[in-house]
């Protein structure tokens, strides 16, 4: 038997779902709309369509119509299982002989129900297939190019929705990841704050008692030597703990006009002894046309020192830093570029610099990048890092230029030099 072909009926129910899938993330609309449209227009008795799950890999029936209940209570099939059916490539699969068709449990069940031709269609996004729709036929008839045309569309389309929906679902259970570990971290945060000013006056004691038992023992009493070590490790301790609580302490930023070049010499003037006996040479870049941008001069140059000492950590001795600076007048902004040729950071490592705690060195508490990050979005800015394992690393700090900041721009030109 042959049916009219309904052509407008296939332009309008590709436009729907072309509206759905741009318009909705809710796959599910979509997929109910093409399988009731598949069916109606293809004349079929009734169509399935199956759904890969990303958790198990398997295709599991996510949408039917006109097909009867004791039919939808079918078991997942396996990605490889359905895979091995389409093995020839084509976009759409018809089976005549329904005895003939894959993963069909008991084709004289399906003929008793009226069936006599089953079409397959894959849905495709990318090569990789997503899902599989699966119209039954009561006759056995031809198909014009139109009506093939129109379920192959049909299924891209169909894929689209799928594929985004995914592309959804992956960004949603990273967000929600994101959270979770922001929470622990905050929490661990908070408790370590707690515990760090719990032992700072306790800490504080011995470094006093300590110090004064060391002042009066003369250089021949036998505590001498323990003494030292305590009031030494003792004062460690007492570092890590203040800058734990500094951390904690979320100071807001006192901004004011300042110029990023003199914060860069400060910093550069207080780890200048560092970089001598590492025999590091330092060459400075620095941009003359750089303006005045609002900052705290205090915070910033505490995240200059951190990074000018990690990259003097980084090469351990003779090596070579490069500090530049330049503004960037289209985006607004001044770089700031600190690049070392030290040993570099492996990828894995790098995802986690800027967590509160990561080091990798022996004495190191891991906050000097988690607060220079802080310090750095407390701006407005941005702090990036590229780096080669073996082969150096650069930290690129990006600040806005804000209106009304004061703007000086007297003399142009870039300076080089060896402090
Ligand atoms: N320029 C660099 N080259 C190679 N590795 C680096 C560089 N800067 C940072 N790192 C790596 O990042 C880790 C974290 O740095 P961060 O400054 O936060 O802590 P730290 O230097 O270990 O300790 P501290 O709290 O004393 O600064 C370092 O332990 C180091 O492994
Ligand atoms: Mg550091």
């Amino acid at each position: 038997m042959t049916h009219p072909i309904d052509y407008r009926g296939f332009y309008l129910v590709f436009r729907e779902i072309s509206r759905l899938v741009h318009s909705t993330s809710s796959v599910d609309e979509v997929i109910r709309l093409a399988v009731y449209k598949t069916t109606e227009l293809l004349y079929a008795k009734g169509t399935l369509m199956r759904v890969r799950n990303p958790d198990t890999g398997e295709f599991e029936v996510a949408a039917a119509c006109g097909i009867a209940e004791r039919f939808l209570d079918k078991p997942p099939v396996s990605c490889e299982k359905i895979m091995e059916d389409l093995q020839g490539g084509e976009k759409v699969r018809i089976f005549r002989d329904i005895w003939a068709a894959p993963r069909t449990d008991s084709p004289q069940q399906v003929w008793d129900e009226g069936v006599r031709m089953i079409l397959d269609v894959p849905l495709y996004h990318d090569e990789e297939l997503l899902g599989l729709i699966r119209a039954y036929l009561s006759d056995a008839h031809g198909f014009e190019q139109a009506e093939l045309d129109f379920v192959v569309s049909l299924g891209e389309q169909c894929a689209c929705a799928l594929n985004k929906a995914r592309l959804i679902e992956t960004q949603r259970s990273q967000y929600n990841r994101l959270v979770l570990q922001t929470e622990k971290l905050s929490a661990l945060g908070r408790m370590a704050a707690g515990i760090a000013h719990e032992i700072n006056n306790p800490l504080a004691g011995i470094l006093l008692y300590s110090s004064n038992m060391l002042k009066k023992a003369g250089p021949e009493s036998p505590f001498r030597q323990g003494l030292e070590i305590i009031v030494r490790e003792t004062s460690r301790c007492k570092g890590i703990i203040q800058e734990l609580l500094e951390f904690s302490r979320h100071k807001p930023p006192k901004k004011c006009p300042a110029k990023i070049n003199e914060i860069i010499e400060k910093a550069l003037s207080i780890v200048d002894n560092e970089m001598m006996l590492r025999h590091i040479k330092v060459e400075k870049r620095l941009a003359r046309d750089m303006e005045n941008i609002l900052l705290d001069g205090n915070q910033m140059e505490q995240v200059f020192i951190n990074l000018l000492l990690n990259a003097a950590q980084a090469i351990d001795k003779n090596g070579h830093i490069v500090i530049e600076t330049r503004m960037d007048p289209c985006r607004r902004i001044e770089i700031v570029e600190i690049t070392d040729d030290g040993c570099g950071i492996a990828p894995i490592d790098a995802t986690r610099l800027f967590e509160p705690f990561y080091s990798n060195k022996n004495t190191g508490t891991g906050l000097g990048l988690a607060v220079s990050y802080g310090i750095v979005r407390n701006h407005n800015g941005h702090i990036k890092v590229a780096s080669k394992l073996g082969g150096g690393t650069r930290f690129t700090i990006e600040l806005p230029v804000h209106v009304g900041s004061g703007a000086d721009t007297s003399d142009r030109g870039t300076e080089h030099g060896t402090p």
